[in-house]
């Protein structure tokens, strides 16, 4: 069953993070209403960029998230809190990294 991601997308890391989770496709309203046109193609542009950075591609990721996801055995209670905490650690080094790159792109 194919799944589309929404809520909070407004870049091409946002739809990784998005294919990373197992969705297929993803929806957006909210920075369409703020950048208008232009915006999907932006966000397209940015996602390929970081595909090819990755040295993969939008269907691989997938693959790989929905692999992953079928082969975890159903975790319970407290399993379930480290796992998600464990995410949550990976989202928010990514994002320090990303930050941080920012921060040379700004001071060069
Ligand atoms: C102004 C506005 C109107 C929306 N109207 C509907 C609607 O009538 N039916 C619906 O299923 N979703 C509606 N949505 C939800 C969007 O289709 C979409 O799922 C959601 O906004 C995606 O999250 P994002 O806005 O953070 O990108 C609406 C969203 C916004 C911002």
């Amino acid at each position: 069953m194919p799944i589309i991601g929404c809520g909070g997308i407004a870049s091409g890391a946002d739809a990784l993070a998005f294919a990373r989770a197992g969705a297929a496709f993803v929806q957006l309203y909210t920075a369409f209403g703020y950048d208008g046109p232009g915006t999907c193609r932006r966000i397209k542009d940015e996602l390929a960029q970081e595909l090819a950075r990755r040295n993969t591609t939008w269907n691989e990721v997938v693959g790989e998230a929905v692999g992953e996801h079928a082969r975890a055995p159903r975790a319970t209670g407290v399993q379930m809190l480290v796992q998600e905490a464990e995410e949550l650690k990976g989202l928010l080094d990514e994002l320090a990294d990303r930050m941080n790159k920012d921060d040379d792109e700004a001071s060069i």
